[in-house]
């Protein structure tokens, strides 16, 4: 008789040696306002589930809803980026702002390109991680209400976001997805400055032009500091003398750039027009075409494409499509008809 006996009986694969490639820790090793860059999974009777994808944001209610997991599991292959999250994050975890020196976030957000970049390896990562930076630092301006701007910290993350941008791959889908349904005035920011680099790519503009528009759209609305905030977070449509008051914040973010030293005329008029649309309905000079600055042509396009695109509590969003139907046609007079043309065509999945 021929020793088949082991063909028949394989060695059995323990679960005991499957588990080994988690590592489990408490849930307080998530970070509220960090990008998680790697993912997160919880067990389910023998099984590991994914609970948090790679990329996710991880917020207030997000820990919340996740609180009934004594432990959570992470692959061991990750075990460098789990590290670099733990020492890295540790020091850049932006929402505890107010228990650390003012400037140390600023620090953390100007120390964090540096091993975000040399870790992370697909660009869809290194948007995210990049999301997570400049959307913290902006709230960080706007909840502090401080307008001695860091600019360092702006410009480094304007900086990057331009350098994972390129003719050659089309980043619009992915941002979309990265990108929090809800909206804040800092998301808002950031949203738009990634739009608008993004659009400045695609019209190719010089890379110097391209961190300048992405520095307009980041700072765009950076006069509602100087906003009442029962104004701008009022559930329901705006009086009109509370109208006029927000339209304000024009001027306003124009005296701040200012303010901090900025002197940049094509900056500066990117962020004072941001509002003003060709056939000159906007404002706050009512300019019309060619008078209304190329910068805020850009960033004004992208801030109105995502204020249709993000929920707000009195009204649901647009999808990316159905809002540059919207512009093309009901609002086709206010915008550059090439640019939205554009967007339409970065909108397509490769
Ligand atoms: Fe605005
Ligand atoms: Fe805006």
């Amino acid at each position: 008789m021929s020793d088949t006996t082991h063909l028949k009986y394989p060695p059995r694969i323990t679960k005991r040696v499957i588990n080994h490639k988690y590592t489990s820790h408490t849930l307080d090793f998530l970070i509220k306002g960090t990008v998680l860059p790697f993912d997160c999974y919880i067990k389910r009777y023998s099984d590991y589930v994914i609970i948090i994808q790679a990329g996710t944001y991880i917020t207030e209610e997000l820990l919340q809803k996740m609180h009934h997991n004594k432990e959570i599991y992470f692959l061991k292959e990750d075990s460098e980026k789990i590290r670099l999250y733990q020492t890295e994050y540790k020091t850049i975890d932006l929402s505890q702002e107010n228990t650390v020196p003012a400037n140390e976030p600023i620090k953390a957000a100007l120390d964090l390109p540096q091993t975000m970049f040399n870790l992370f390896g697909t660009l869809e990562e290194r948007l995210c991680l990049l999301y997570g930076t400049t959307s913290n630092l902006m709230q960080m301006i706007f909840d502090k209400g401080d307008e001695k701007l860091p600019l360092d910290g702006l410009y480094t993350c304007v900086n990057q976001l331009a350098a994972c941008i390129n003719p050659e791959t089309n980043t619009l889908p992915m941002l979309l997805k990265i990108i929090p349904d809800k909206y804040t005035t800092h998301h808002h920011s950031t949203n738009v400055a990634f739009f608008s680099v993004v659009l400045a790519n695609a019209i190719h503009l010089s890379q110097e032009e391209i961190i300048d528009v992405g520095f307009a759209g980041l700072l765009h609305d950076i006069g509602k500091i100087r906003i009442d905030s029962n104004i701008l977070l009022k559930p329901s449509k705006l009086k009109d003398t509370e109208y006029e008051t927000v339209k304000n914040h024009s001027d306003y973010g124009h005296a701040i750039l200012t303010d901090n030293g900025i002197s940049n005329p094509k900056i500066l008029n990117g962020v004072h027009f941001h509002h003003e649309r060709l056939d000159g309905s906007g404002y706050p000079k009512g300019l019309r075409a060619k008078l209304v600055p190329k910068y805020a042509q850009i960033v004004g396009m992208c801030d109105a494409f995502d204020a249709l695109t993000t929920k707000r509590t009195f009204r649901d969003n647009y999808t990316s499509f159905q809002a540059l139907l919207a512009m093309k046609q009901e609002m086709a007079a206010q915008f550059d008809n090439t640019y939205i043309n554009t967007f339409i065509k970065l909108l397509r999945v490769d």
